[in-house]
């Protein structure tokens, strides 16, 4: 008995070595951490339970029977966070470059299917070379299996993958099917063909970095949700993140103790909009007035200013917070702020994660640029997902709330449950400028002094739209409330809506324009 525990201590020992020690070093050499330190420093102290130690890779062809590892470049099994079960698949450069084979994505399957089953999220740690070369189109079959569990898992369980290596070619595709994409600055890529395929096809000359690192997708194509300066920071924000969602979608959000009582009115929120409507703020200042301990986790910050996503407690609460901007582009939406806040409502909406919608929009974008490259259909993947959303949705209009941006932020009529709007609030068709200068057009042309005659009329036009009274008037507006007094508000608000019930009607799925 002794003898083959003894052995079993061996093989294990052997496995935690994956491709061996000068490997190991090569890859701390790169500043990069194997795949066992990393699952190590992302999950709780001892909680993390291995499967699949010992499976081996069965091809034979170029050499590949002379050469086994032990667990075959991944290290897959169940483990906590927060004292919260999660499956991970966490894959060993050390192994063939971490390259994918049959029987590694077997392993991957296997634990996706596991999460599945018992409704819990999975993490991917992605670090490989791709397609395992040797084995051919058995590993592209691999891959596609994946696709297949993460198209299936989507709104099942929460997916998020981080990219702590090369992902090149259709590797690309399973995390991108996933909610949230976390990388590392210069260390991680992402691309669908690599420069030197690029430079083949369309003589462009660029590097690894600007193709396809943490920055690009972070900035440019917002694959990236998060981008972290290395990897403990980015493990470290993994847990984060997790701490807002619930394990599944039958779960709810781990809620915080909060004691309403001793809540007072926040004075400051009074002082955050400027007395000129066209001068900017940073609505991030009211996010953090709002959110319990001003902590508030922003989801893909460096993509699409103009609209700010992410997760917060309010009243120990979790919520996802939806809000314009007006310190970009004037809060104004486009086709990437539309297409960013859609998904980052989707998602919560899968989640049983209440929505906060923060407005100050002048509208959408004019311009050929934006029209040409569909404004029309990306702003409506924005508006179908508000209207889609059955879980709790709240508005604060904190100024401008102008023509069809009005709609689609939530508004009463399409299912907002209360919408509240600050004083300072401006509902209205459009803004008061553009609006004078086409109703009032034949009287301004007419008159003596044109400019006085808009001056006129631009007051006429204030008095009478740019307040939220007129709305207020319709019950579009449920309330109109002092800023200060919006925490108290909100989280009143919340927690009478923890008994929501709303549906869709029935059907195999919608049609979301994409
Ligand atoms: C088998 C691979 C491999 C692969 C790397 N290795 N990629 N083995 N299949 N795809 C092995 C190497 O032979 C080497 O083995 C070890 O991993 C480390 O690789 P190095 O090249 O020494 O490392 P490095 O210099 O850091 O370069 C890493 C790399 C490079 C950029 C990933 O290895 C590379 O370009 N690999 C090929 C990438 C690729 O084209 N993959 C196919 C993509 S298409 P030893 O024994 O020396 O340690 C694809 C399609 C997926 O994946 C489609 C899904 C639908």
């Amino acid at each position: 008995m002794q003898d083959k525990i003894k052995l079993l201590s061996k093989k294990k020992e052997n496995a935690l070595l994956g491709g061996g020690e000068d490997r190991i070093a090569a890859q701390h050499q790169k500043g990069k951490l194997t795949a066992r330190e990393r699952i190590e420093l992302l999950v709780d102290e001892g909680s993390f339970d291995e499967l699949d130690m010992f499976v081996q890779h069965r091809a034979k062809d170029f050499g590949l029977d002379k050469q086994k590892y032990p667990g075959d470049g991944v290290v897959t099994g169940i483990a906590k966070i927060d004292g919260r079960p999660v499956a991970l698949f966490s894959q060993d450069f050390t192994v063939f470059g971490g390259s994918l084979s049959e029987a590694h994505a077997e392993k991957i399957a296997k634990v996706m299917k596991i999460a599945m089953k018992i409704g819990v999220p999975v993490i991917g740690l992605n670090d490989s070379g791709g397609a395992r070369i040797q084995e051919g189109v058995v590993s592209l079959g691999g891959y596609a299996d994946i696709f297949l569990l993460n198209t299936l898992a989507s709104g099942v369980i929460p997916q998020v993958s981080v990219i702590l290596g090369p992902c090149a070619g259709g590797a690309v595709y399973s995390p991108a099917i996933t909610d949230f994409v976390f990388m590392v600055k210069n260390s991680s890529y992402m691309f669908v063909t690599g420069p030197n395929v690029v430079k083949t096809v369309t003589h462009e000359d660029v590097s690894f970095e600007e193709l396809g690192g943490a920055e690009t997708h972070a900035a440019k194509s917002g694959v990236a949700h998060f981008i972290l300066d290395n990897e403990i920071e980015t493990l470290l924000s993994v847990r984060k993140l997790l701490s807002f969602l619930p394990l599944n979608y039958k779960d709810k959000p781990a809620e915080h103790e909060f004691n309403l009582d001793e809540l007072l009115p926040e004075e400051k929120l009074d002082f955050v909009i400027p007395d000129n409507a066209n001068k900017p703020y940073d609505m991030r200042e009211i996010i953090n007035l709002l959110v319990d301990e001003e902590d508030f986790f922003e989801v893909h910050s460096n993509y699409a200013e103009n609209i700010i996503v992410g997760f917060a407690r309010i009243g120990g609460m979790p919520i996802g917070i939806v809000a314009n901007q007006p310190q970009v582009l004037a809060g104004v939406l486009d086709i990437n702020s539309s297409v960013k806040g859609a998904r980052f409502v989707r998602f919560c909406d899968s989640f049983n994660i209440p929505l906060l919608v923060l407005v100050d929009v002048p509208g959408f974008l004019p311009g050929t640029e934006q029209e040409w490259n569909g404004i029309i259909r990306h702003g409506a993947k924005l508006l179908y997902a508000f209207c889609e959303a059955t879980v709790p949705k709240i508005t604060v209009i904190t100024r401008k709330a102008y023509g069809g941006a009005y709609d689609v932020m939530n508004s009463k009529h399409i299912r907002g449950d209360f919408n509240f709007a600050w004083p300072t609030a401006e509902i209205a068709v459009m803004g008061p400028k553009g609006a004078v200068e086409i109703i009032f057009k034949k009287e301004i042309s007419k008159a003596e002094n044109p400019a006085a005659e808009i001056e006129k009329k631009l007051n006429e036009y204030i008095e009478k739209f740019a307040n939220p009274f007129v709305a207020a008037e319709r019950g579009y507006i449920d309330d109109v409330i002092e800023p200060k007094d919006t925490k108290i508000k909100l989280i009143n608000a919340f927690r009478l809506l923890k008994t929501k019930v709303d549906k869709n009607p029935g059907k195999k799925h919608g049609n979301i324009p994409l």
